[in-house]
């Protein structure tokens, strides 16, 4: 299945999930390593071809992350971004020195070789992304300029006959606009892979190679409803049918009717076989909650009380062989296990699972597969648009939606105003361009009118904001009328709401969350 491999070494620039998506939307496969990783363990992967990222230092210190010179004598292909770029050059005798000008953002760039496999198609005179403070001043031997912009005279170089690429600026970003090509023509004209790494045909084998792996064995699964659960379920309820037990906790803290649309697709009424448990654990978790305000504090009563009813439903259904973490792909990159941008998550999921239930083995089967794959992975079996295309949900749900005490009063308000939020943002066409958008319940009631009456409500805030990586967000700019309907909507059909305000603040400062 993997036979085709294209390896990413990353030597800890930001891009660096980036070029490994951009290589599979070519319908070729591709992993994250260190540029640690030595020789030997490359050689042994065998791959048709190596990618060098950017990093965020300069090549020529004497503390810079470099890799082996052999590494360029492997006879495999080797394409070096900015960074990469640079240190391929020094280490085959060029010279990168602190440029005279510094490039950053769009940029336009002249190819000077036109035949030049990498840039097979692409226009003269093309955009892309520069960012970068040094320069290759002089190319290495058995190097030609391919390319080249205002301020820098060797924006891409190549030494055809060795296989190896340098280009200064970033393919990977989509302000560059034909990156994708340059990225698809390494791929598949330099290093001559097929292409054929492709959902359908992964489905197909990952559900052989659980069928395998499980034999006649029991197998455990949280449904959360969110999508890398659900994937995860259904392709194990493809391989194993009844063998398979989902155990969904509804912690009374989901969005509105949740819970039954969750039960009416994966429920006994529902298309899938996933001896489908759902435990309604409402009471349980507002009880915990009652009267504490502590934001810290509140997540970690959600995560314990979520494992232990976990742990009671587990031992109901007694020893199992297996059971299955919805891990994705950038999971495994983050917590240090691919690439060099270990990035302490600053969250956790509701789980923690493993210590607490009695079973042999972990099964994780989206653990090669980023978001976008988990979807299509999603699509191909079958599972509904809405449910492939949710926006992210917190594990702790609206717990961390609602500031000071959460009670079921306050649940059912916010869960009203988000859900007539949401519907007017989908109508509204927000979906397509908007990353996440959500009502959360600030803990400030003041003093209002209605009719002749005098309200003492709590204001509602509203939140949209555009992301790339959850890292950093800005607030969506959403249209005014939009807001104005929705305001006047939750007025009047949300009781205990007397003021509606939109909620302007970026990542850094805020959070995307509002607790
Ligand atoms: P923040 O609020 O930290 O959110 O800016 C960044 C992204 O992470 C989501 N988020 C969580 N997801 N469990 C999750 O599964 C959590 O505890 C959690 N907290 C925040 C949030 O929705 C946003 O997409």
């Amino acid at each position: 299945m993997k036979k085709e491999l294209v390896i990413v070494l990353d030597f800890g620039g930001q891009y660096n999930q980036l070029v490994a998506r951009r290589v599979r939307e070519c319908n070729v496969y591709c992993e994250i390593y260190s540029y640690k990783t030595d020789l030997e363990t490359i050689k042994s992967m065998n791959p048709k071809g190596i990618i060098l990222t950017g990093g965020p230092s300069s090549c020529y210190e004497e503390d810079a992350a470099t890799c082996p010179k052999e590494l360029f004598e492997l006879g495999i292909p080797v394409l070096g971004l900015c960074y990469g770029a640079q240190l391929m050059m020094l280490e085959l005798g060029g010279r990168v020195e602190r440029a005279p000008v510094r490039e950053y953002g769009k940029t336009e760039v002249l190819i000077d070789k036109a035949e030049s496999k990498v840039f097979r198609g692409v226009e003269e005179k093309t955009v892309c992304w520069m960012s970068h403070f040094d320069y290759i001043s002089r190319t290495a031997p058995g190097f030609e300029v391919t390319a080249h912009t205002a301020d820098c005279p060797a924006a891409a170089a190549e030494d055809e006959a060795r296989r190896l690429y340098a280009i200064q600026f970033h393919p990977e970003v989509l302000h560059t606009k034909e990156g994708t090509k340059m990225i698809n023509n390494f791929a598949k004209q330099v290093c001559g892979c097929a292409g054929d790494w492709r959902m359908d045909a992964f489905v197909e084998n990952s559900i052989r190679e659980i069928r395998a792996k499980v034999g006649t064995g029991r197998v455990l699964c949280a449904l959360s409803g969110g999508v890398d659960s659900s994937v995860a379920a259904v392709m194990l309820s493809k391989a194993i049918g009844n063998q398979l037990t989902c155990v969904f906790v509804d912690h009374g803290l989901l969005r509105k009717n949740e819970g039954d649309e969750v039960e009416a697709v994966f429920g006994p009424e529902g298309p899938y076989d996933l001896n489908f448990i759902r435990v309604n654990a409402q009471e349980r978790f507002y009880d915990r909650l009652a009267g504490v305000e502590e934001p810290e504090e509140k997540r970690k009563i959600i995560g314990e009380e979520f494992i232990r009813v976990f742990e009671e439903e587990a031992k109901k259904i007694g020893a199992v062989d297996f059971l299955v973490q919805g891990t994705i792909y950038p999971d495994v990159v983050e917590s240090g296990l691919g690439g060099e941008s270990a990035v302490i998550k600053s969250h956790h999921n509701v789980g923690g699972l493993p210590d607490y239930v009695d079973f042999k083995e972990i099964i994780e089967p989206l653990r090669d597969l980023f978001k976008d794959e988990v979807r299509k992975a999603g699509l191909e079996m079958g599972i509904p648009e809405r449910l492939v295309f949710r926006q992210p949900f917190p594990g702790p749900g609206l717990g961390i939606r609602i500031i000071g005490e959460i009670t079921a009063e306050k649940v059912k308000i916010v869960q009203d105003a988000d859900a007539i939020y949401r519907e007017e943002m989908d109508a509204a066409g927000m979906k397509e361009t908007v990353g996440q958008y959500f009502a959360a319940l600030t803990n400030m009631r003041s003093v209002g009118v209605m009719g002749d009456e005098r309200t003492y409500d709590y204001a509602v805030a509203l939140r949209a904001v555009n992301t790339i990586d959850f890292m950093t967000a800005e607030a969506a700019e959403v249209p005014y009328a939009v807001l104005n309907k929705v305001m006047s909507r939750i007025i009047n059909e949300v009781r205990g709401v007397n003021r509606v305000m939109y909620d302007l603040t970026s990542k850094p400062p805020g959070t995307i969350e509002f607790e």
